[in-house]
């Protein structure tokens, strides 16, 4: 983070407050494993989709006192949770003079019970609101690089739109952030069906490391990206949902797989996602073009297009659709796709 400090002529006086959206985002093809654990640096490159209106809004005001007050959707953070002192850690290349202490109010437009990882969406806004604050006038690189450094994810999340993330070979990761796929597709959809919002019982970040280092099947994870990498990129450039859909299913599918070769198992999944899994295959074979995708936890996410959607809204009543190219709050003037949030 000091480089890309250094990169903006240093730390200066911050403005009275700064606030950023940033929308969250869902692999298409998954990070899975780094290379490098504390600058999250990816073992492969990964492609996501942004959520459009569901994300973080966050909004930064340099305080005089000693302590950082953080409030999520209105309400105090503990100071002692995992929450609050991964976001202290993260904002102290940031505290200098009068501002040694920050207040953060962090809205998330992620309906909790979605089940949604928002710590993606949360450092990217809080990186973009960092930015505004200090008027660092990063590039949307330096943006994404310093949103990786809080979560390996986040790097995607600094725009709408299709975002791949590149590996990058430097070990000082500054050739490892997101770049837009400038390939708009408005009638893609990305439903999500909740099954648990409750506590994981491991982290995204121990069940990767635990995969990477006891399961003989990671061996076969970078080949399987290399090769699902490009026909992701043609498929979307096509707006095929056919290969689309199943080239992420299915790079989901073997995601999960590597990680119950891992020991002790490593596990998402519950009864009902399997059980709407099932449901998934079913509509597919009932002609229905329909496709999954699931992160580190037990909910599943379905992509299809916009005309499929009342007769997936039949079988899957629960289900919450998102436009991501048709709802992009904070959207640039004329940009349709991958366009930084700003
Ligand atoms: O950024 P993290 O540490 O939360 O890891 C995210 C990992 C997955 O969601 C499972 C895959 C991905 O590419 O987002």
């Amino acid at each position: 983070m000091r480089t890309l400090i250094g990169e903006a002529g240093g730390l200066r006086t911050p403005g009275p407050s700064a606030e950023a959206y940033a929308p969250a985002n869902i692999a298409l093809c998954k990070y899975w494993g780094k290379r490098d654990n504390e600058l999250n640096l990816p073992v492969t490159a990964s492609l996501s989709i942004s959520l459009g209106r569901l994300g973080t809004r966050t909004r930064l005001t340099p305080r005089s006192g000693a302590d950082d007050r953080i409030t999520l959707n209105g309400d105090p953070v503990p100071a002692d949770s995992v929450f609050a002192r991964r976001l202290r850690t993260f904002l102290d290349p940031f505290r200098a003079g009068e501002a040694k202490a920050f207040e953060i109010e962090t809205e998330n437009t992620i309906p909790t019970a979605a089940g949604l990882a928002s710590s993606a969406s949360g450092y990217a806004a809080l990186v973009m609101a960092l930015d505004r604050l200090f008027g660092f006038n990063w590039s949307p690189a330096q943006c994404s690089i310093a949103a990786r450094l809080g979560s390996g994810s986040a790097c995607r999340s600094i725009g709408h739109g299709f975002y791949r993330w590149n590996r990058g070979e430097r070990e000082d990761g500054m050739d490892s952030f997101a770049v837009p796929v400038d390939t708009p597709w408005p009638e893609l959809r990305i439903g999500l069906l909740h099954i648990s919002s409750g506590e994981k019982n491991i982290s995204s970040r121990d069940a990767m490391k635990r995969t990477v280092e006891t399961s003989p099947l990671y061996r076969e994870w970078p080949g399987k990206v290399e090769r699902d990498l490009p026909r992701l990129a043609e498929a979307l450039a096509d707006r095929n949902l056919h290969i689309a859909g199943a080239v992420s299913e299915n790079n989901a599918l073997s995601m999960h797989a590597t990680s119950l070769g891992a020991w002790p198992p490593v596990l998402f999944w519950l009864p009902e996602t399997v059980e709407k899994l099932h449901a998934v295959w079913q509509a597919r074979a009932d002609g229905l073009s329909v496709y999954a995708t699931m992160d580190a936890g037990p909910n599943i996410k379905l992509l299809y297009e916009a005309s499929a959607e009342p007769a997936i809204r039949e079988r899957f009543p629960t289900l919450e659709p998102v436009s991501p190219f048709e709802e992009m709050p904070e959207k640039s003037p004329g940009a349709v796709s991958g366009s930084r949030v700003d």
